[in-house]
């Protein structure tokens, strides 16, 4: 029997030494590792042999497995390295100077509103700012006057990371490093006016209207004398120049630690026209856009004297807003990567608001 073991050894060898595909070593494996392979056949001639012998018997076929096996895993790994390496050989150059199709891809209805408010900000005057995706709890929560243990936490759970860091919960996260980016603008004379979109996140149950990933759009402006009326001024503008015709809003108090007062900005549900539906969770109004006069503990924390200068601050939700700008009433088309869904807006998508154009 031991010969036999010898003689399948060799038998393996001479055949994996063939071996010139992954479909190949498939066989190879069925032929030797198989139900009714050559080791299954040595395993069932155990029977015949002698007590004795048996014990050594069964360690030397065993022996014999796990050099095939480990001989066909080292193959594989062999054959699919030149497999992929004979791939990137055959491929094919391209030439970069052939002009683009339209028809392969369109903006995602996000990036079309995004780009939308960002141009009726900056012709206003506002800088357009980018801040990360991860932050940390100071930024998130404290430097906005909420302290450790505040409820208002509790309305804004995320995902938090190993370092200490955390997915941020709302673009307000950004105000502190924004605020002390420009504050040397009050020095000089001039206001701070920005805007920071971004992706935020939250450990929330997701339904028509809430996503555990969504897009914010902060703005923050502070100078001498800025007021209520100022505020209420930029909102009215953006919302008629996103959506080009009279939309009814309604503002009632809202309680945010970082703004004082606060308020809430809703829009009637342009899904249902505020009849309620589930997009609008029945009620006709969507909330869209929280804002308020930021509070003078977060100018504070910034550095910039609250008893000099006053600002607003709003946290528009661009998500919710695309979604009343193209009719769509699910949130979870967005993040759903379903083209037929997302590819409605293509056309609009290469037209630029205001221009008749196409965008290459
Ligand atoms: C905030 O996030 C505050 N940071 C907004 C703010 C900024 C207030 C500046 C005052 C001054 P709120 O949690 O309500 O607030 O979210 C703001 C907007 O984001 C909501 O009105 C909504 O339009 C959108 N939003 C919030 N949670 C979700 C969600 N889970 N899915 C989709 N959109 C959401």
């Amino acid at each position: 029997m031991f010969e036999k073991h010898e003689e399948l050894k060799k038998i393996f060898a001479e055949k994996a030494g063939k071996v010139a595909a992954s479909s190949d070593i498939e066989e190879l494996r069925i032929e030797f590792l198989g139900k009714k392979g050559y080791i299954a056949s040595l395993m069932q001639q155990l029977r015949d042999i002698p007590n004795e012998h048996k014990r050594e018997a069964g360690q030397r076929i065993n022996e014999l497995k796990s050099y095939i096996e480990a001989s066909i895993a080292e193959k594989l790994e062999e054959i699919k390295a030149l497999e992929i390496q004979k791939l990137i050989d055959s491929t094919e150059s391209y030439d970069e100077s052939m002009p683009v199709s339209a028809d392969l891809g369109s903006y995602h209805p996000i990036t079309l509103v995004r780009r939308e408010v960002e141009s009726i900000f900056t012709s206003m005057g506002f800088t357009v700012e980018d801040y990360s995706e991860i932050t940390d709890d100071y930024n998130c929560f404290e430097a906005l006057n909420i302290p450790k243990h505040h409820p208002a936490r509790d309305m804004q759970d995320t995902y938090y990371l190993s370092s200490n860091q955390l997915l941020k919960t709302h673009t307000s996260a950004a105000q502190n490093t924004i605020l002390r980016k420009y504050k040397s603008n009050l020095e000089s004379g001039n206001p701070i006016r920005a805007i920071f979109p971004g992706r935020c996140f939250r450990n929330e149950k997701i339904d028509a209207s809430h996503e555990n990933t969504f897009f914010q759009m902060e703005g923050i402006m502070v100078d001498e004398n800025i007021s209520i009326s100022n505020l209420i001024y930029f909102m009215k503008t953006m919302l008629s120049e996103v959506f080009q015709r009279d939309v009814t809003v309604r503002l009632r108090p809202g309680f945010f630690p970082f703004v004082e007062p606060g308020f809430e900005l809703d829009i009637q549900c342009l899904i249902c026209g505020g009849t309620g539906c589930p997009s609008c969770k029945n009620s006709g109004w969507l909330e869209l856009c929280p804002c308020g006069m930021i509070h003078p503990n977060v100018l504070t924390a910034a550095g910039i004297n609250p008893e000099k200068y006053t600002g607003f601050a709003f946290g528009l939700g661009l998500t919710r807003l695309a979604m009343m700008r193209y009719g769509i009433g699910d949130i979870r088309v967005f993040n759903s990567g379903n083209l037929k869904a997302l590819s409605q807006f293509t056309e609009k998508s290469f037209v630029r608001p205001g221009s008749s154009s196409k965008e290459a």
